[in-house]
């Protein structure tokens, strides 16, 4: 167990925390799990503030960190960068500067292709607080910690063997980050768990991680592979994770990615599919869901679904990453 992170950025911790690192976050995440639901008061921040900086939209990610800050006796100040001087051209440097020096702590997420990881290091770099990332173009960590969890609470903590699909859907909605798949592999080839990434062609992820995953799953004993085929990703799968991410490293341009994904309407999770899954198979999915486009209702909803379980389990693993980091 790691008993000084204090100070650390979480900007990539799936890559850049040690394992033991991550598995001292999540001893103290169940422990805070626990105590939340016996009722007993752990108010390890008190008089500590977050700021919280988003560009983009969030529910889940705003809603669990304002919530977990103020269940440790702290406070979390929402920070909008459209309605601050930050539209109007607060560098990213000032911002680490200026808030590091109010609050403990720094969480950003910015999303914007080829800038958002980049400028949550710039504010790392300048701020004299510890900095979380809520997710950029590259990493979602905080979401990946929780489907871990998610993951170990199902499966027990030791995941070698267990084989994960980390599968494309169809979404129309928009052109979302490669942060969740990217995140996924990553963290996932650490554990020994046998990971396949199932994507049509033009879905790539990054180069760099896909060979850092390759990397991951031969240190740990486990293996990663990619596959082409929807249905195929599915056949014995203990854990199937199928959500959209945008065709980023074939194009950036929304109308032509929007004609890409359509020759894929059919990459949708139904009944059908996770019967080829093993029966004790999971269904998880990082939300918001374009439902019954990327997956039906009667399996987002069905027994196998765990997704309000990692919804929760953000909440803890977050509460654990400022409990050790912002002290
Ligand atoms: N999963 C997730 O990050 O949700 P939000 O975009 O609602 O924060």
């Amino acid at each position: 167990m790691q008993t000084d992170l204090r100070g650390r950025d979480s900007i990539a911790p799936e890559l850049e925390w040690t394992r033991d690192e991550i598995e001292t976050l999540l001893d103290v995440a169940w422990d805070l799990k626990r105590k939340r639901a016996v009722g007993e008061p752990h108010a390890y921040l008190r008089d500590k503030v977050l700021g919280l900086l988003f560009f983009f939209t969030s529910t889940r990610t705003r809603a669990s960190f304002e919530a977990g800050m103020a269940q440790l006796g702290g406070h979390a100040m929402f920070i909008d960068s459209e309605t601050t001087q930050i539209s109007h051209g607060d560098t990213a440097k000032e911002i680490g500067e200026i808030i590091g020096r109010y609050t403990d702590g720094i969480a950003i997420r910015q999303c914007d292709w080829n800038f958002g990881n980049r400028y949550i290091r710039e504010v790392a770099a300048a701020s004299r607080v510890p900095v979380m990332n809520m997710q950029d173009e590259v990493f979602h960590p905080f979401q990946i910690l929780a489907d871990l969890m998610t993951i170990q609470e199902r499966f027990g903590r030791d995941l070698r063997g267990k084989t994960i699909n980390v599968s494309y859907a169809y979404a129309s909605s928009y052109q979302k980050p490669l942060s969740v798949p990217q995140s996924l592999i990553l963290m996932m080839t650490r554990f020994g768990m046998n990971v396949r990434l199932t994507r049509p062609p033009e879905f790539d992820l990054m180069p760099e991680i896909m060979d850092q995953s390759r990397e991951n799953a031969k240190k740990s004993g486990g293996s990663f592979e990619v596959l082409d085929d929807f249905d195929a990703g599915f056949e014995g799968a203990d854990i199937v994770y199928p959500k959209s991410w945008g065709c980023w490293m074939t194009t950036e341009d929304k109308n032509e990615s929007s004609v890409i994904g359509k020759k894929y309407t059919d990459w949708i999770t139904d009944d059908r599919r996770m019967a080829l899954a093993n029966e004790q198979c999971v269904y998880m999915h990082c939300l918001p869901a374009d439902r019954n486009i990327e997956v039906t209702d009667s399996v987002i909803d069905g027994p196998q679904s765990v997704v309000y379980d990692e919804a929760e389990n953000r909440l803890h693993v977050q509460k654990a990453a400022m409990a050790l980091t912002m002290r």
